[in-house]
């Protein structure tokens, strides 16, 4: 049995390290992708509170072919399956490589609404030999719930995820 759990009364940026650690312990003797992805979804739910989904979308074939973002190993409610590079506040993480803090997903231009109970979203993509490979996508019900020490977290983390999923 793994009991990965953050001790309490942490700031944001112990509570991230202790994640990183809880997901570096469990993925590194783990080749299988899908896998680690599904462990560290159910980790970051363990280790970040007021969230109403987290999970993952990997870059992967389009069905017209092209690429774009395909719905990973995720908690919360069953969520779109694909999107487009570009499209909602994933797809501009993917398409820019950049982290996306959205205080308000409401006043993001394109934002998809695939928990209705989403008010803020924090995506990081994760890099691989300078290439998005996939992006974490983190969603809260609480309005501007994540700030830069969420995105610094979770940016660790995708840098630890870059070889292992
Ligand atoms: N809101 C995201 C879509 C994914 S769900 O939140 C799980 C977006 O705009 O890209």
């Amino acid at each position: 049995m793994y009991d990965f759990q953050p001790e309490t009364g942490l700031d944001t940026a112990e509570r991230y390290r202790q994640l990183v650690d809880a997901a570096d312990a469990l993925t590194a003797d783990e080749p299988d992708a899908v896998a680690n992805m599904a462990n560290v979804a159910a980790l970051i739910r363990e280790f970040v509170p007021d969230l109403n989904w987290a999970g993952f979308y990997r870059v992967g074939e389009a069905k017209s072919g092209g690429r774009e973002l395909v719905l990973g190993p995720f908690v919360g409610r069953p969520a779109c399956i694909r999107i487009p590079i570009g499209a909602g506040v994933c797809g501009v993480a993917a398409q820019s490589g950049e982290t996306q803090l959205v205080e308000d997903v409401h006043a993001f231009p394109g934002h998809i609404a695939c928990d209705a109970a989403s008010r803020s979203e924090l995506v990081v993509p994760v890099v691989r030999e300078g290439e998005v490979i996939a992006v974490i996508d983190l969603d809260s019900p609480s309005p501007a719930r994540f700030s830069p020490a969420d995105a610094e977290g979770l940016e660790q983390l995708a840098a630890l995820l870059s070889n292992r999923i």
